[in-house]
């Protein structure tokens, strides 16, 4: 790894203040605190220019389930840029890499007899199947059936479309007007539930809500219901059980299309193969896929369609939709390589038993400041809490400075919505850097509050 002498340093940052537009970054902190700039990565640890380690317990974001720096992606990288860098899949022109990951991740998916379209990442993805939902229902000669159903707290992406289904205002403000042709109903979190009701009383009204919905807009408007099956940016929220059973007999019985947004759920994180599978027996007609797929070495998204899908939307023959990248061998050759990373090394029960583990060293704290402790394998949200009884939040979030003294202290995690702290290490994680992030988490939170 290179290194750097202070005046590099200086200079790199002051450049990065000139010259970068960061991604959903705060311009006031990066001016008050500067970047912070990664130069390297092994298994968990990142590192910074000033040659500092960090336990990445959020997997950069959300993506990085195999851990950093594999020579294997790198030989493979390396391999298929040496026969083929890249070239198109429009007009009928095809690559094996494609083929290979198409056939790989069809072979996975809990989506009847999947097809694969392949994109750059999630909002790509998530734009893919708003169009191919509407396309469905064109082909079948019934054009009004338009209108996507999402739920507050989604996050979907950010391109035009995709930030129509994402639910987090604070994402919307200023871009208006967003595309019509969109609804939402409230999510379910039986820790706040919108209803006021408690599991399993409750009759699941959070997916009768649904119901209502179809019925208010009228079933003949309505083209699909989108749901991450483990909600991530909203802040870690998993239905309660029989959710997704009654979300899909719903969607059956109005003739709705059943989106599972698992760009973050996918391959292992939530400590089974899909996020969906933790609700037994369902299978959506799409599923959107990223992150995890290349686990960020190269970017990737897909989007998994039934055959019924398929077998409506080829009276089209050609559908006018493809992203320049889409299919590219690069990043398909590496997106089979990690597959097969995660599959040799078991790395979704590893997933499964460390999440436990996270979980566990969080409950054991019974911390006052804690109000719930959530997650499904290594995907995991603490809900901060200024009153536990009462769940009572504080006025001003105390998750980033948690998150602020916990990346001094040599830990990276994240704020969400509602005063959450994320936690998603890479899937390759031990005991000992399980046990490291409670211990720093804990020392953090005692001097945040
Ligand atoms: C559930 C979900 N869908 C879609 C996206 C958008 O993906 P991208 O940022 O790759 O466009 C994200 C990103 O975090 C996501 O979490």
């Amino acid at each position: 790894m290179k290194s750097y002498s202070t005046s590099e340093i200086e200079a790199l940052k002051q450049a990065d203040l000139k010259y970068y537009l960061h991604p959903t970054s705060s311009i006031v902190n990066l001016k008050a605190k500067g970047p912070k700039i990664i130069t390297g990565g092994r298994g968990c640890t990142v590192t910074d220019i000033q040659g500092k380690d960090y336990i990445d317990a959020t997997a950069s974001l959300w993506y990085c389930s195999i851990g950093h720096g594999r020579s294997e992606i790198a030989d493979v990288a390396h391999q298929q840029i040496t026969s083929l860098e890249s070239f198109h899949s429009f007009n009928e022109y095809s690559n094996v890499p494609a083929i290979k990951l198409a056939e790989k991740v069809s072979s996975l998916v809990p989506v009847k007899n999947a097809r694969l379209f392949f994109t750059s990442g999630g909002s790509e993805s998530n734009d893919t199947i708003f169009k191919l939902a509407r396309l469905y229902w064109y082909c079948k000669g019934i054009d009004s059936k338009d209108i996507i159903i999402t739920r507050n707290k989604t996050y979907s992406g950010v391109s035009c479309g995709a930030l129509c289904s994402t639910r987090l205002p604070k994402f919307h403000e200023g871009f208006a007007p967003l595309l019509p042709g969109f609804e939402q109903i409230d999510t379910p979190h039986c820790y706040h539930c919108p209803w006021d009701k408690e599991y399993p009383g409750c009759g699941l009204e959070c997916a009768l809500a649904l119901e209502e919905k179809i019925k208010a807009l009228g079933a003949e408007n309505v083209a699909a219901f989108i749901a991450e099956p483990i909600m991530g940016t909203g802040g870690v929220i998993i239905p309660p059980p029989g959710y997704y059973q009654k979300i899909r007999a719903i969607c059956d019985s109005y003739d709705i299309l059943f989106i599972a947004d698992e760009v973050i759920n996918a391959f292992g994180r939530t400590g089974l193969m899909f996020g969906i599978e933790h609700w037994e027996g369902v299978r959506p007609d799409f599923m959107t896929i990223a992150k995890a797929i290349s686990s960020g070495y190269v970017q990737l998204g897909a989007v998994a369609l039934s055959e019924d899908i398929f077998e409506v939307l080829k009276t089209q023959d050609k559908i006018m939709h493809g992203y320049t990248y889409s299919g590219a061998p690069l990043a398909c050759a590496v997106g089979l390589k990690n597959l097969e990373i995660i599959e040799r090394e078991n790395l979704t029960a590893n997933s499964e038993a460390m999440g436990k583990r996270l979980l566990r060293g969080f409950t054991d704290l019974d911390h006052e400041l804690i109000g719930e402790i959530r997650g499904k394998g290594l995907m995991v949200g603490v809900e901060l809490v200024k009153d536990r009884g009462t769940r009572e939040k504080f006025e001003t979030p105390l998750a980033p400075k948690v998150v602020d003294i916990a990346y001094e202290k040599g830990v990276i995690t994240r704020p969400l919505i509602n005063d959450v702290l994320q936690f998603s290490p890479p899937l390759t994680i031990s005991e000992s850097e399980i046990d490291e992030i409670v211990r720093v988490v804990h020392e953090s939170i005692n001097e945040a509050k």
